[in-house]
């Protein structure tokens, strides 16, 4: 464990090329450490996630991997750290609204882009769905992403439960892969620099070689990044990354207070997926850094190559595009994340209780605050937002529950932040003994199930995963590929699909 190998270049506060100029040590809200005065020039290394989190943030991640092909040969000669193209919701999207494979668009990905590091962001226990898998579903999972293409792994727990995040990183590991640790970044009266501090203590014992503070709401200022980094940077001591979106208009800044702080690398999207409730602009974060006399190795020219076919493809995503630019003051004070809200007002209208969304606002921070202020991420944000629109629309707080809260309270998406409510948990649990070991010990191995139940297709292991995940869509999908396979067959064409098909 090299934790302390950080040591040296937790003393980074100092930017610039030795001409006097030191930002942050300075600014005397610690007070500088001996030795904290050594100017030395340092590189800005800036990622892009355009091809998950881009359009995932923008256009209900439906990009196809046929326009994302083509843009390829560009993002592989921009020079990005690392290029974020799976997982995370482009999984599910890929099957369900795409008719795609996501095995085959990785695939592509990683012929795509053979030098570049192909990042994936993997929700921990969760994989790439909405609920805990068995650890065999995770070991296999992680072995074929790793051999599929995937170089690093961006492992995060919606609870930053950390025991959620054990297996995966292990299997990482295991399968020679890099993991990047991911925390999420929330604010409440629990989370304080110092109580992520220790998720990322954590996070390096399980053997992550960088951090990520992930703020999926975009709620980190300025001043909270540099706080929380120098933190990291000081305590920890692995290399930290930036993400964060634009929701609120604190993202540029906030990166580069970070940078300042001493972290290694940002995340941002290519222009024409930028900005709004996405991330900052690629471009942005090129320019300013080496504004900054940060060094920066991404080559712009082949960024606006990159831009130059997304905005191509962004005009055909129209229908889907979130339509989101500007700050959105409700999302700034409720600190409600912008997709949450999206969320929020259609389950009212649903309801037919459009006009309540004043109240079931003022009601998300009471249901979060009783559930132990969990981090506002897939699936919390559901779980939360779903109790607070039932607790407003019924009348009777908790007269109706979730099948969602109900498990949340019986501890199977792990331990929160804060302890829960204890007289609402009984409440909720009327007498049932809630989980108190890491959720997945309770689950029993659900490949072999899952083989047998499938045994008609007979599935590789790629095709297992995919209806472990998503028993439902998966099947569908598969069966449209057998009938397409054997039609191909049978036309004498040797097993390989008919270009397009299945659709
Ligand atoms: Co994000």
């Amino acid at each position: 464990m090299d934790t302390d190998r950080g040591e040296g270049e937790a003393r980074g506060l100092c930017v610039g090329r030795g001409d006097g100029l030191c930002l942050g040590g300075s600014g005397g809200t610690t007070g500088a450490r001996e030795g904290e005065g050594a100017m030395y020039e340092r590189a800005l290394a800036i990622s892009d996630v355009t091809l998950r989190d881009g359009h995932q943030s923008m256009f209900a991640t439906r990009v196809s991997t046929e326009d994302m092909r083509d843009a390829l040969p560009a993002v592989e000669a921009a020079r990005y750290a690392s290029v974020e193209a799976w997982g995370g919701a482009t999984f599910d999207a890929a099957l369900r609204f795409c008719g795609e494979d996501p095995w085959e668009r990785l695939s592509v990905i990683r012929w795509g882009l053979p030098t570049t590091t192909v990042r994936m962001l993997l929700r921990g226990q969760n994989l790439v769905g909405y609920r805990h898998y068995a650890d065999d579903v995770v070991d296999l999972f992680v072995a074929r992403a790793a051999i599929g293409g995937v170089d690093l792994f961006r492992v995060f727990d919606a609870l930053n439960d950390v025991r959620n995040l054990e297996r995966s990183i292990a299997a990482v590991l295991a399968n020679g892969k890099r993991v990047e640790g991911g925390i999420c970044y929330t604010t409440s009266p629990v989370h304080t620099p110092e109580s992520f501090v220790e998720v990322g203590r954590r996070l390096a014992e399980l053997g992550s070689e960088q951090l990520c503070i992930k703020d999926m709401a975009g709620l980190m200022t300025p001043a909270a990044a540099f706080e929380l980094v120098r933190a990291l940077r000081r305590k920890v001591g692995l290399p930290v990354v930036i993400h964060t979106h634009t929701t609120n208009g604190f993202a540029e800044a906030a990166c580069m207070a970070a940078a300042e702080a001493g972290a290694e690398e940002v995340d941002g999207a290519v222009g024409p997926f930028s900005g709004g409730s996405s991330l900052p602009a690629v471009e942005t974060l090129a320019v300013i850094a080496q504004a900054a006399g940060r060094s920066v190795q991404v080559d712009l020219d082949a960024v606006e190559r990159e831009a130059a076919h997304f905005r191509n493809v962004r005009a055909k995503y129209k229908a889907f595009d979130t339509g989101k630019s500007g700050v959105d003051g409700r999302v700034l004070r409720s600190q409600i994340p912008g997709g949450m809200l999206s969320n929020l007002i259609s389950q009212l209208k649903d309801l037919g209780a459009s006009e309540r969304m004043a109240e079931v606002l003022d009601e998300v921070p009471r249901v979060r605050a009783e559930m132990g202020y969990p981090p506002l991420v897939t699936p919390s944000s559901q779980i939360v937002g779903s109790q607070a629109a039932m607790n407003v629309v019924t009348g009777a707080r908790y007269s109706v529950v979730t099948a969602e809260t109900r498990d949340y309270f019986r501890g199977l998406y792990g331990r929160p932040p804060a302890p829960m409510d204890e007289g609402l948990r009984a409440k909720v649990l009327a007498g049932e003994k809630p989980i108190l070991e890491r959720p997945a010990d309770v689950l029993p191995p659900e490949l072999p199930a899952t083989r047998e139940k499938f045994a008609a297709l007979d599935p590789s292991d790629e095709e297992l995963l995919i209806l472990a995940l998503f028993p439902q869509i998966g099947q569908a999908y598969l069966e449209k590929r057998r009938t397409a396979q054997s039609a191909a067959a049978a036309g004498g064409v040797s097993g390989a699909l008919p270009a397009g098909a299945p659709a």
